[in-house]
């Protein structure tokens, strides 16, 4: 099923947490995925697939015969579709850093497990990269990750092409070092339609190198 890139909304948030509990340990109460979708709502995306099945009308809600509706399934945003990956992002609001130029803060990115590696996670990103700086004037965005992170590092290092700034020592609650990460957003290199075929462009490249192999 094909999977749709789509701004995330408040009635997402229940499922962006239970993605963010699934897959990371740093974990956020409702409130502050509300602050971030109430105070940038251009900011945030969410993936979403429908089930290949009929939508099951309660994989959302029971309604318990006293008006009561019990959410049942946190992985459905709605009968039949499910979320399958997000990003947080906001501006910075440190009022300590005031004397900065606008910049964006990536708070949290997450795929589900069996939607790995089919290039989500950079979509989400590229979205959201674009939208603060085109909505928000960002003129920079920047985030943490841990050391030991192999795939979010080669995501943002080498295919979104962040720079490390610094090491900061113990930075998560286990005592992990995280890098953290800076990349100058640039309107004209950002816009998302640069990048919606990048995978199938490297493909056609790979089938004409063995067509000419062949001949
Ligand atoms: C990191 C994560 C978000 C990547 O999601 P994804 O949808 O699988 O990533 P994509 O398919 O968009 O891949 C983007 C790039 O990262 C690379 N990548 C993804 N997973 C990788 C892995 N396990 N090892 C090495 N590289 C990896 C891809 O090869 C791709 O690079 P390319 O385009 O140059 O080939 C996902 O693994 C995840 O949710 N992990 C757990 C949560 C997490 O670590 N979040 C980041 C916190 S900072």
């Amino acid at each position: 099923m094909p999977v749709t890139i789509r701004r995330a909304t408040i009635d997402d948030i229940i499922c962006m947490q239970n993605a963010n509990l699934h897959n990371l340990p740093e974990n956020y109460m409702l409130k502050y995925y509300m602050y971030h979708i109430l105070s940038w709502p251009e900011g945030s995306f969410v993936a979403t697939t429908r089930d290949v099945d009929e939508p099951q009308m309660d994989q959302l809600s029971l309604e318990d015969g006293k008006g009561q509706e019990t959410k049942l399934d946190p992985n459905y945003l709605a009968p039949g579709e499910k979320l399958v990956g997000y990003v947080l992002a906001k501006m910075n609001d440190d009022p300590d850093q005031q004397d900065q130029a606008p910049n964006g803060h990536i708070t949290s990115l997450s795929v589900m497990r069996t939607y790995r590696r089919m290039g989500i996670a950079e979509k989400l990103m590229r979205q959201a990269l674009f939208a603060l700086r085109e909505v928000y004037g960002a003129q920079f965005v920047s985030l943490h990750v841990r050391q030991s992170n192999r795939a979010a590092l080669h995501l943002y290092a080498d295919t979104l092409e962040f720079e490390v700034l610094s090491v900061e020592k113990s930075y998560y609650q286990d005592g992990e070092d995280a890098y953290a990460m800076k990349k100058v957003l640039k309107l004209d290199e950002l816009h998302p339609k640069n990048f919606a075929n990048r995978k199938m462009a490297e493909k056609l490249e790979d089938d004409f190198e063995s067509d000419l192999l062949v001949v």
